[in-house]
Formats: structure tokens, C-alpha cells, sequence
């Protein structure tokens, strides 16, 4: 069935509002259709995709053409980590040419009006949806928190369709946009008493793994856990699994007060327990963990509340000489800490900032010099063994900087 467009809709596949427009449009009208879409939604943020490592060449022209097209951004447009990080590439070794393709890729989203966000965590950094809200995003791990944490509706969206969105404000009507495709599907107990912050990277991994792409409702997760806590469950079971919505029953906005099932029965139902948690855990270190020689997080970017943990945590502690630690996080979380001078102690410990990037799409482990790193991140765990054939502990934050610092 052809999608029915609004009279400005078609304008714009018609080319009355440019050339850019029209390509977006046009694209958009093609995906659309097959995937059964009858008509657009109206966008109201994007969170879009401008990281060499993952769009290469190909990505990187598509880009610069809708910018030479004369392409902006019409509604507020941020884009996922870069595959450098912008201030320090060079002293870090990156390859030149890599680097200036990523440099290509910022020309051309400043010219398309993206705000420069580089991260995952667009929603610490003013982009929030309400609940019912349409957006297009497309990370894994934010649009997971958008549906699941704020209630607003996406799809995973592809990060070439995720810039048509961003120019004219419109998107294919499909998938989760519809308040029928989000109820609850699959019914997960956690009953594994007390839960740590790990433990909320395990049982995403869990989820994921078990679910798919189903959309589970977790019975378990108590009101007091933290937007982290939730943000790393999201991430590791949209990692794990493609779960791109899930319902945190009595905690999350749409299973606050009903039943996310809505009368249906679930489609199965499983228990996570104490032992089920622990033995993920171990699964997800590699068999041949070596001497740690670094100690990453930040994947999803670290919020301001947990770069302040890991200040408290090296308070009165140094990165031990051949070893490295490195928290990735936004520039505005950066700043922020700079202020009050935290971050400067925690260089002064031997702690590197890495501001605005992503390891997983960069090429910065894959080159021999780190045989195995510890990290606290269930989505960093499921990735970088098999992205970058590297050996891996998994552990909680505070082993993780006790692996890698010693007192001074
Ligand atoms: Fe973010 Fe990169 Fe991890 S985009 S979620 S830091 S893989």
C-alpha cells in the first residue's frame, strides 16, 4: 500500500522545500512501504549516527552529500560518540587518515545543524522525550532508554534513515510507534536479593540473551534503582539481544500503575536468580585473561554521578606505572567535573579522559599493545572480545580500580 503524505509531506517529495529534503523523502518513502508503513510521524529529536568506525566511506559521503545539498537538521539532532577522541588522537596514535575521515564526518553534521553531542547519553545532555513522544534514534543503548526509562516511542532506528528524519522531521509510522506493538510479551522474575550496580549489567545481559528481540516485563527491579542502573540494563540487553523496549513493572512510566500485558498471557516466563547472575558473570570473562593492563568504562557514557564515584574511589590512589584507565564520557560531564576540579585530580592520578568517544567503534585496543582489560560494563564485555580480539575481566567498579591503582 503506497504511504499517504501530508500536503507539506509531499511538497517535500516533490522538492519544494530542496534537494536534501527530497532525497530524504525519498528514501524514507521507499523504506517505508515495504515495512508495511501507511504514514509518517512527526519527530521530535533525533539522535543520529556520524562515527567513522562504523559508517565508513560510504557513510561518511552520504553525509557530505546531503550537507552539500544544502540538508539542515529541523529538529534538535544529536549523534553517537566519535571514533576519536577529538583532542588527544594524535598523542594517542591514531591512524592520520582514519582520524581525518572522522574530522569529514564533523565538518559535515556541522553543516547539517547537528548540536555536537558525541554521545550515547543524549538524554543527560537536554535531549528528553516525554512519555508518548515520537522521536527517530538510533543507538542501541539510547533508544532502549527512550522507550524504556522516559516512554517516548522509536524504533532502533538505521543511522542512514535516522539524518532523513533529522531533515525534514517525519519518519515511516511503524513498529513501536503504535501503542499496541509495546505491551509487554515476555514475563522475567528477578529474585536474586539485593541487587549491586553490576548486577543491573548482568541481568541486561541476561534478558537480552533470553528475549531477543521481545519485549520484556521485569518484575523485581526496585523503585530505588537508579537512572544508571537503568541505563546499563538497556544497553547490555539491547546488546545481548536486540531488545529495544522493556517494562520495569512498578518503576518505569508505561508499567507504572497497569499491567504491561494488558490481559494477554505471557509468551514464557523465566526467573533470574543469585546463581544465574554469578554464573554470567563468569561467562562473560574470556578464558585466557592475562595480567590487566587496563581498566575501561563508560560504555554507555559515565554520568556525572559515576566519574564522582570513580573520583572516590582513586581518592589516595595512583594508575600503577604500565597500566591505564580510561572513563569514557560526554564533554559536558567533563566540564562539569572540571569545574570543580575533580577531573584534574584524577588526572594527576594517571586517569585519562576520554571525551566525546566510544571504544567499541574505535580501533584503539586492536593493536596489540593491551593483551587483556577489566571493565564494568556488560555491553563493553559482550563487545570488545569479539570486536577487538582482546582478553577481558568483567568485575565490578571498585575491582576494576583496584586491578589497575595502588596506594600512594
Ligand atoms: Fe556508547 Fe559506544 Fe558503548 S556508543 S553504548 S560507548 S558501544
Amino acid at each position: 500500500m503506497a504511504l499517504r503524505l501530508t500536503a507539506y509531506e509531499q511538497e517535500m517529495l516533490d522538492g519544494k522545500h530542496g534537494e536534501a529534503k527530497q532525497l530524504a523523502m525519498k528514501i524514507m518513502v521507499k523504506i517505508g512501504e515495504p515495512l508495511g508503513a501507511e504514514e509518517m510521524v512527526e519527530v521530535v529529536s533525533v539522535q543520529a549516527m556520524a562515527h567513522f568506525g562504523s559508517l565508513h566511506i560510504a557513510g561518511r559521503d552520504y553525509l557530505g552529500k546531503l550537507a552539500c545539498m544544502g540538508g539542515k537538521c529541523c529538529v534538535p539532532t544529536t549523534q553517537d560518540p566519535a571514533s576519536i577522541p577529538f583532542d588527544t588522537w594524535e598523542e594517542m596514535g591514531y591512524d592520520r587518515e582514519y582520524a581525518e575521515n572522522q574530522m569529514k564526518l564533523c565538518d559535515s553534521i556541522m553543516k547539517l545543524g547537528e548540536y555536537h553531542a558525541w554521545s550515547c547519553t543524549p538524554y543527560v545532555q537536554g535531549s528528553v522525550p516525554r512519555l508518548g513522544q515520537n522521536v527517530a534514534w538510533a543507538e542501541s543503548s539510547a533508544v532502549s532508554y527512550a522507550n524504556s526509562v522516559l516512554g517516548a516511542r522509536t524504533n532502533r532506528t538505521p543511522a542512514g534513515l535516522a539524518i532523513c528524519a533529522a531533515l525534514t522531521g517525519r519518519i515511516p509510522k511503524f513498529g513501536l510507534y503504535f501503542p499496541e506493538n509495546r505491551k509487554a510479551q515476555v514475563k522475567v522474575n528477578v529474585d536474586a536479593g539485593p541487587l549491586s550496580d553490576l548486577d543491573y549489567n548482568t541481568i541486561g545481559i541476561i534478558i537480552g540473551k533470553r528475549v531477543g528481540n521481545y519485549i520484556p516485563a521485569i518484575y523485581g527491579i526496585p523503585q530505588s534503582a537508579t537512572n544508571d542502573n537503568l541505563k546499563y540494563l538497556g544497553a547490555c540487553a539491547a546488546s545481548s539481544g536486540s531488545v529495544a523496549l522493556w517494562h520495569a513493572v512498578g518503576v518505569t512510566p508505561e508499567a507504572l500503575y497497569g499491567d504491561p500485558f494488558e490481559g494477554r498471557d505471557p509468551l514464557s516466563e523465566f526467573t533470574i536468580t543469585r546463581e544465574m547472575l554469578t554464573e554470567t558473570e563468569k561467562s562473560l570473562c574470556t578464558k585466557n585473561p592475562g595480567e590487566i593492563d587496563l581498566y575501561v568504562t563508560g560504555c554507555p557514557h559515565s554520568s556525572t554521578q559515576e566519574v564522582t564515584k570513580l573520583a572516590h574511589l582513586m581518592e589516595g590512589r595512583r594508575v600503577k606505572p604500565g597500566k591505564d584507565m580510561w572513563i569514557f564520557t560526554t564533554a559536558e560531564t567533563n566540564n562539569m567535573l572540571k569545574r570543580s576540579g575533580v577531573i584534574q585530580k584524577m588526572e594527576a592520578a594517571g586517569v585519562r579522559m576520554m571525551v566525546q568517544t566510544c571504544l567499541v567503534i574505535s580501533p584503539l585496543v586492536g593493536n596489540g599493545k593491551y593483551k587483556t582489560l577489566i571493565t564494568d560494563s556488560g555491553k563493553n564485555a559482550s563487545y570488545l572480545p569479539s570486536e577487538h580480539g582482546i582478553e577481558l575481566v568483567y568485575a565490578s567498579m571498585e575491582d576494576c580500580v583496584a586491578a589497575v591503582t595502588e596506594a600512594v
